[in-house]
């Protein structure tokens, strides 16, 4: 992979966006890969800023986001359809039509519609395989090297399927959920390792020193799915974008 390193997430998300704005306006119905969570939110700024100055048209823009819990309503806020909703689609204007979510077919199910669940995560899949590709992916890390929802353990040849939630990645996510760790839901549906490797193009964003030892595991350590991130290194096409504290454990 190619590593950059840069001052601050603002630069990161000019980096990203001057990438995703040249392609939008190549390939105006590309296919973006979303993710949630605080990394990505100034590369969304950042493109949403280029879009409007430039002009350019992205009513064809297609987006497959990488995860979302089971068993929240769509509507609830901390559901990643919201979340992706709020973070990308509005403040870039997309169709909200042609962005989607693993959750969106359960709408709000929970874990006991065992067999509906089972089939939403082939469903997805296909879906992004209809739709020609992703492009660019973008992808935060978690301190454990986790990329979507693949924690340590994740098969690297995975497609998109149901887990259950690390307790840790539990009490982690109790700030959204009035920071009791019995809201956050137990399981979630997330694209496999297998299907983030199939993304044309990925770029990880990590910042700050918690990031660092994940970083260093990614871009160094051994191909391991107890690094999930780590499947990077198998990728044709892998731009990681760090600051300077995330980068401080490379050699
Ligand atoms: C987001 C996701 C997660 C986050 C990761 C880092 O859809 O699936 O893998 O990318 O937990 O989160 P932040 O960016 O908040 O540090």
């Amino acid at each position: 992979a190619e590593v950059i390193i840069v001052n601050n997430q603002e630069e990161a998300g000019q980096i990203y966006a001057r990438c995703v704005a040249d392609l939008i306006k190549e390939k105006p119905e590309a296919v973006l890969g979303l993710a949630t969570g605080s990394s990505p939110l100034a590369a969304y700024e950042a493109l949403a800023g280029i879009v409007h100055d430039e002009n350019i048209d992205v009513s064809k823009v297609r987006g497959f986001a990488l995860d979302e819990y089971i068993g929240l309503p769509l509507t609830h806020p901390q559901s990643y359809h919201a979340t992706i909703h709020r973070t990308v689609v509005e403040p870039l204007g997309l169709n909200p039509e042609l962005v989607h979510v693993p959750g969106d077919m359960l709408n709000g199910a929970g874990i006991e519609n065992g067999e509906k669940i089972a089939l939403a995560g082939p469903a997805y899949d296909r879906s992004i395989a209809a739709a020609g590709g992703v492009d660019v992916q973008i992808l935060g890390i978690g301190t454990d090297g986790h990329v979507g929802f693949n924690e340590p353990g994740s098969s690297l040849a995975s497609g998109t399927r149901i887990k259950t939630l690390a307790e840790q990645t539990r009490i982690d996510n109790a700030r959204f959920f009035d920071d009791d760790v019995n809201n956050v839901p137990t399981h979630c549906i997330t694209q496999g390792i297998g299907t983030i490797l199939k993304a044309r193009h990925l770029v990880l964003l990590a910042f700050g020193k918690g990031k660092a030892e994940a970083v260093a595991e990614t871009v160094e350590g051994g191909v391991s799915a107890f690094c999930p991130a780590s499947a990077l290194q198998l990728h044709p096409h892998a731009t990681i974008i760090v600051d300077a504290a995330a980068a401080s454990r490379l050699r």
